[in-house]
């Protein structure tokens, strides 16, 4: 995952211009946290420093990450043919793509770096707005970390059990130490955390590179047999089947809106948005497509469906001695993605309850280390909640579903704002019925699988939205708060040495 400093989740770009962003290779990421190039009173106009390389980047860099490496033996046991596997991974790479067209509409439209924050705000008002910080924070970001370190532990594992199934237990606890470990990155520096990220993003291109010289090599070879069953005859799939598919190959594009959090920090927006996506995302979509033939080039279609790690497997036939490669390439890759998930949910949270939508405590910082420990803490505490009772699969359902309502509301936001506000400037104008496509699948995604075959994951999902307006109103619209909370607040600043930042810049 590429590294979005999101410093403005809660239309704050007008005050105190702290509004941020962080960008794979070229940003400051000390920028706001230590005060380097901000007094408070002083908007910060920051650098446009994206171009359309770096924009590129961002965009293939978060979208790359566990998936490519986790969800390929999924999606063949969720359809149970080849053909419609490759179909739907070709049909998440589209529909992404649509999506992120619209958004590059919304984005040029309004510049401020919320997303789909910002997009709510101006098309629906303030609870929608709260609404999404509040599910982002407390769901969207979490289940992101807590799949990415699942698939980490998965891969870490793996080449110490052979090719058998790893114990569950230990697959969960190194998945929680690979989450300790990455608090501690991130609340040991910010500096330190984006080294990790530029880094380690390097180390899932060289993975698929491998994967996909080594499947070119065995096709030439003429190892092609497993390619010619795509077998959509014996196919298992149902529409809520198809539908949760769906949910584990976007996953693996997921990260496609990416860009629109740091639209402040693009030159040239309205041209650079938009091209940045119509290159990155069909990038992504054409890895995709050589990854998952190069696994059949190697292994047939009951083997992928059964492999615990579809990328080890792929090495121990073809690598010989150089096998170990491929797990440590994974785990680097999402080692880093994960990295670049709680960094951005650290900021995310900061924002969030800086404008009254968390608790304060959320919001501080850590008085010598700069970083926003609490934030980071409480992610990373839900997080490991969530990978000791869920699974992968669970977890991407429970994701999928949550996040997918509000890509939905975000066209639905487009198209009430071709009607609330005619004129105001679109730099960039997306053909309308893109909108209404995406509306109309993300619908679909979301109604499907709860009438196919409900599952508790989705009422987790609707209660933790529902359970966003119950604390709306007392607490952040009539201003509210519990009477201990004050004395909890200082024992933990204390406790984690951590300050409300206007203490830091004043
Ligand atoms: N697509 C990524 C993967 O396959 C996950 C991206 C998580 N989303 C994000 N915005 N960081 O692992």
């Amino acid at each position: 995952g590429g590294l979005v400093w999101r410093g403005c989740s809660a239309g704050c770009d007008a005050e105190d211009g702290t509004t941020g962003a962080l960008t794979d290779g070229n940003a400051n990421p000390g920028d706001k946290l230590e005060g380097s190039d901000a007094a408070p009173d002083d908007p910060v106009h920051l650098k446009r420093r994206v171009g359309l390389f770096s924009g590129v980047a961002l965009i293939v860099g978060t979208m790359i990450g566990s998936g490519i490496f986790v969800s390929p033996s999924g999606l063949l046991e969720r359809t149970g043919s080849v053909g419609i596997s490759f179909i739907i991974w070709m049909a998440c790479g589209l529909l992404s793509l649509l999506g992120a067209l619209a958004y590059a509409e919304l984005g040029t439209m309004n510049t401020s770096s919320g997303a789909e924050y910002a997009y709510f705000m101006d098309a629906f008002g303030g609870p929608p707005a709260f609404l999404f910080s509040w599910v982002s924070t407390l769901v969207l970001k979490p289940s992101q970390m807590a799949i990415i370190c699942l698939s980490f532990a998965k891969y870490a594992v793996e080449p110490f059990v052979s090719e058998c199934e790893p114990p569950n237990a230990l697959v969960k606890l190194v998945a929680v130490i690979a989450i300790v470990m990455i608090l501690a990155v991130n609340c040991y520096s910010v500096n330190l955390a984006t080294n990790v990220q530029n880094i380690f993003t390097a180390a899932k291109l060289v993975a698929i590179a491998i994967i996909v010289c080594g499947g070119a090599y065995k096709l030439i070879q003429g190892n092609t047999r497993h390619l010619q069953e795509p077998n959509f005859a014996s196919s298992t799939a149902t529409l809520g089947n198809i539908a949760t598919a769906f949910y584990t190959g976007l996953w693996a594009y997921d990260g496609w809106n990416n860009l629109n959090y740091v639209t402040e920090e693009i030159k040239n927006p309205s041209k650079n948005l938009p091209l940045s996506i119509i290159i990155g995302i069909p990038l992504v979509t054409l890895c995709y497509a050589l990854v998952n033939v190069s696994y059949l080039a190697v292994m047939s279609v009951s083997e992928m469906a059964d492999s615990e790690a579809v990328a080890v497997t792929f090495g121990n036939r073809l690598l010989g001695p150089m096998a170990w490669l491929m797990p440590l390439a994974v785990t680097i890759s999402t080692f880093g993605s994960a990295n670049g998930t709680l960094f951005v949910a650290g900021r995310l949270c900061f924002a969030a309850s800086r404008e009254g939508h968390l608790l304060d405590i959320l919001s501080y910082v850590h008085v010598r280390r700069f970083t926003p420990a609490p934030g980071l803490i409480f992610h990373s505490l839900i997080a490991v909640a969530m990978v000791l009772y869920g699974t992968i699969d669970s977890l991407i359902d429970f994701f999928s579903f949550t996040a997918w309502i509000f890509y939905g509301g975000a066209m639905l936001a487009l198209i009430v704002m071709r009607k609330t506000k005619p004129h105001a400037p679109r730099p960039y104008k997306v053909p309308i019925i893109i909108p209404y496509i995406v509306l109309i699948v993300s619908t679909y995604l979301v109604v499907a699988p709860i009438i196919d075959k409900p599952q508790w994951e989705y009422l987790y999902a609707a209660a933790f939205i529902f359970g966003g307006g119950l604390v709306y109103l007392p607490f952040v619209k009539w201003g509210y708060s519990l009477p201990f909370m004050d004395k909890i607040t200082v024992f933990l600043q204390m406790v984690l040495e951590v300050v409300p930042t206007s203490t830091t810049f004043e």
